[in-house]
Order: C-alpha cells, then structure tokens, then sequence
C-alpha cells in the first residue's frame, strides 16, 4: 500500500511538473506574441507615417505644377484653388468619393495644365478668338491630358483635365461626349468652374454677384451642366461659397 501511495504521489508530482512547464512556456509564447504585436503596431505606425509623408508630397508636386500654370494666367490668381475647393463641395453634396479617389483633387489643380502649350498671343488676347486660334485654344485639354498621361498615381485626374470642357448636351470638346459618358468628376468640375469665372473679376468684365452666378448656372442645367450636379450646387450654402472666395481669394 505505501508503494502505490508512493507511487500515486510520484505521478501527481510529476503531472504538477508537467503543468508548471507548460505554463512557463504558454507565458513564454505569451510574451513573444506580446513582442510581435508591439513590432507589428511600430511597424504599421512607420508604415502610415511614410504614406502620410508620400501623399504630402504628391499634394505638393501637383500643387507646384498647378501654381506653375497660374503664374502665367496673372488675373485668375488663385483660380486653381479655388475651383478645387468649391470641386470638392459640390462633389461631396453629390455623393463623389474624393475620399475613395482622393486623385479628383489633383485634377481639379491641374485642369488647364495644358495651357503651358497655348501661346501667349492667343491665351492673353483681348478680342475674340479666330476660328483657328479657338481650335489650339480647345486643345489645351487633350495636351494637359497627354503631359498627365504616364503619371500613374493620378488616375481620375487625368479624366477630368481631358474632359473638363465637355458638355452634358454633347456640345462640348475634345470628344464630343455627352452626358453620363462624361466621367461625373468633370461634370462636377465644370460647375466649378464656371462659378469661379462667373464670380471673379476678369480683364474684360467685372464679378457678377453670387445670386447672379447661380442663376446663370441653374439656367444651363440640361444645356451645359449635368442637371443632378447643378441641384447639389444648389445645396451649397452662399456662406460656404463665400468662405472659400475670401479665404482662397
Ligand atoms: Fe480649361
């Protein structure tokens, strides 16, 4: 009897053994999984900081280009800017994810980056246009989409500098395209600008009023503005539009 008890005793013994040692190497594990998250966090926080620092830095490099552009185009000023902020407001109230395709920015900047082609002559002349020097005007968006063509990060940018003067009735240039086959960030983006135009003083007049702008935006929906984007400009409060005239003024 006190063999078995011995030997019960010895078998409990070495189960209490057996328990310890797992549970040092379970802490171990435990500890080691511990580390690899701790790595895991620093290296995601690395990781979003050097994305963060790559998105900064395309934002700069297309907003260097896109000042580049104005700085010949003296009277528009800020005009860029400002037709990207007011973009941005008409795209949110129309239901565009700049944040799923936050490129759309970028191609509201760089719009008439294919002015830099247009000579002077004509890009500054005070009377109207001639056929022919209206023609090389247009151009200005197939040439700012061929400068944009092999950037890839800028996607749906490129879109819109290509297809901002097209018209929803398919009146517009360069190809002519007609309603959805429009991609919606140009629609957006006409409307912008087309507000921005209508609401700066220019050489050869003077800034109509807010309330005179949308009346004659409100009037061209059908004609040259999609009709659902010119219902969500209307949407926009004056105060927000008048906020980024002054601050990006
Ligand atoms: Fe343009």
């Amino acid at each position: 009897m006190p063999d078995a008890r011995r030997a019960l005793e010895e078998e409990i013994a070495g189960l209490r053994r057996q328990v310890e040692e797992q549970r040092v190497a379970a802490e171990a594990q435990q500890r080691q999984l511990e580390r690899y998250a701790a790595d895991l966090r620093e290296t995601f926080k690395a990781e979003r900081s050097r994305a963060q620092a790559l998105s900064r830095s395309y934002m700069d490099t297309v907003r260097a280009l896109s000042n580049a552009v104005e700085a010949r185009d003296a009277y528009t000023g800020k005009h860029a800017e400002r037709v990207a902020a007011y973009g941005l407001e008409i795209a949110q109230v129309v239901g565009l994810s700049v944040a799923g395709h936050p490129e759309i920015e970028f191609g509201f900047l760089l719009h008439d980056v294919g002015k830099v082609a247009i000579p002077d002559a004509i890009l500054y002349k005070p009377e109207p246009l001639s056929d022919d020097e209206r023609r090389l005007m247009e151009r200005h968006t197939v040439i700012g989409w061929e400068i944009l063509r092999d950037i890839d990060f800028l996607g749906e940018a490129k879109q819109v500098v290509r297809s901002h003067h097209e018209r929803w009735d398919g009146e517009g240039y360069p190809d002519g395209l007609a309603r959805e086959q429009i991609p919606l960030a140009a629609r957006v983006f006409s409307v912008a600008d087309t507000l921005d135009a209508l609401t700066t003083t220019r050489p050869y007049r003077l800034a109509s009023p807010l309330g005179e702008g949308r009346k004659i935006i409100s009037g061209a929906a059908g004609g040259q503005f999609d009709p659902a984007v010119v219902e969500a400009f209307g949407r926009i409060p004056d105060a927000t539009l008048e906020t980024i005239r002054r601050e990006v003024g």
